[in-house]
């Protein structure tokens, strides 16, 4: 970490390549209008450079993928589990290290074994499938940012920060109904905005005050670290490891989609302290997802990701990571771009609506500019807005619109270089230059969940 002055590279050799899909603008148009103009219909080859997501696109290490050799695919014991349990618990000073295929596998069977109807789960902010397996047990999830958070332009440090006061308002008003309090680091639906260490050490007091354990949707627990480091007053001598330890200690367990942090392609984890909430979870295990020594994973999937956990505290990483998505981010706010700030660990969201302010948020301004940067250059970013949180009006009218139309360019670990940065920026700045002309939408077909991910779409001419 010298010679700050300079360039920050990234901080690895490429050892494997995968060869990018390069099409023609006239290829792309007919590619978008055969996934009737809704990106997650495109087929992967299509796309130049994806930034739909950041979860299991990332690349392994060599490290990694030599441990996949080692794997012990032994039903019961596996060797590759201790190794895995022993890191997760240096980690995270948790009791019990449970596997589960993915993140959201560890939150179904978290709260299948603590909620029933009508409890409370507050959280600074739930994503999707916490809150989704949160209702799934008829229980609510709640969502208690500060409102200053809420504010797409407000340049502030912590904006994942859960809002005491009104957390305490509840464990005061309804705490016979809340098992739990959760805690997203980073805060992903709220724009991937850390949560500072002082707002986790006063959550865990609060918490202790009304005997209610804090569980943490760890995901992003190595970026959270890292912008703790860097933002937090006091902490920036600390390393991120050192900060990551801490913040795990402060919870009671924690769920943690290993696609992110982790840096697998596929994985996750649950972990307890408390013995009996662990038997539990691994009698529900075994129904769904497998014998407690794997959960649903390969034996090589749970070595790759023991050393994953151990590469992705690397701070020459870390830094690398948050100077490419600032590094955007600044290019594009130099054009004005309107974006949500600060921008936070995994992705830069342009703000679609202000973007292309003519369009309405019923005709999907979010969607408008993710299919212009597809068409433009062949980069797939994902709607964050109406498409995806809207909802349609039964009498067949307008929508009733999100509060925003964010489009999400998620960065994948380890996989794109500054050139691939720099070309992203190009494309952005040549839609931002036509931005006048971009067409809205209309939905020709959807379902009644979870629309975005297979509607059917029209540009409005
Ligand atoms: N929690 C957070 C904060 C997440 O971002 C995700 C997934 C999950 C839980 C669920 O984990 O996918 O392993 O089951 N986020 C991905 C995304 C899908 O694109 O943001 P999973």
């Amino acid at each position: 970490m010298e010679h700050r002055q300079r360039t920050i590279i990234e901080p690895f050799r490429i050892k494997a390549i995968e060869p990018l899909g390069i099409t023609t603008r006239a290829e792309r148009t007919v590619a978008l209008q055969k996934a009737h103009y809704n990106p997650f219909k495109l087929h992967a080859e299509d796309v130049l450079i994806d930034l739909l997501t950041d979860s299991g696109t990332g690349a392994m290490s060599a490290a990694q993928w030599a441990a996949l050799m080692l794997g012990d695919e032994s039903y019961a014991g596996s060797r590759s589990f201790y190794k895995l349990e022993a890191v997760v618990r240096e980690l995270t000073g948790v009791t019990h290290v449970i596997p589960t295929h993915q993140g959201r596998a560890a939150e179904h069977i978290l709260f299948s074994a603590t909620l029933k109807p009508g409890m409370i789960v507050p959280a600074n902010s739930h994503f999707d499938t916490t809150r989704a397996n949160v209702e799934f047990m008829g229980a609510q999830a709640v969502d208690l940012l500060y409102d200053a958070a809420m504010d797409p332009r407000a340049d502030l440090p912590f904006k994942g920060d859960i809002d005491l006061g009104k957390l305490e308002k509840i464990l005061v008003e309804q705490g016979d109904r809340v098992p739990l309090v959760m805690v997203t680091i980073t805060n992903n639906r709220g724009g991937g905005q850390p949560v500072s260490l002082g707002n986790l050490r006063a959550a865990r007091q609060l918490c202790d005050r009304f005997g209610k354990p804090l569980f943490l949707d760890a995901a992003r627990f190595a970026e959270n670290s890292w912008l703790i480091k860097q933002r937090e007053p006091g902490e920036g001598h600390r390393t991120a490891g050192e900060i990551a330890r801490e913040t795990f200690r402060l919870a009671a367990g924690f769920t943690l989609s290993a696609k992110k942090d982790g840096l697998v392609n596929i994985g996750g984890l649950l972990g307890v302290n408390d013995g009996a909430l662990a038997e539990k979870c691994r009698t529900r295990l075994i129904l769904t997802e497998g014998f407690p020594t794997y959960g649903g994973l390969a034996g090589r999937d749970l070595e790759a990701l023991a050393q994953g956990l151990t590469e992705v505290l690397d701070e020459d990483y870390l830094e690398y990571r948050h100077a490419s998505v600032r590094y955007v981010f600044d290019r594009l706010d130099a054009f004005g771009v309107p974006m949500m700030r600060p921008p936070g660990g995994h992705a830069v969201y342009i703000d679609g609506g202000a973007f292309a302010p003519h369009l309405p948020g019923w005709q999907y301004p979010g969607l408008a500019l993710t299919n212009a940067l597809y068409i433009e250059g062949g980069v797939r970013g994902v709607e964050v807005g109406t498409l995806m949180f809207g909802r349609p009006d039964p009498a067949g009218g307008h929508d009733e619109v999100a509060p925003l139309d964010l489009v999400r360019l998620t960065f994948p670990r380890r996989t794109y270089t500054q050139s691939h940065m720099d070309y992203l920026i190009e494309v952005v700045a040549e839609v931002w230059q036509k931005r006048d002309t971009l067409p809205g939408y209309r939905i020709v077909q959807q379902r009644e969940v979870l629309r975005a991910f297979t509607a059917e779409l029209e540009p409005i001419s």
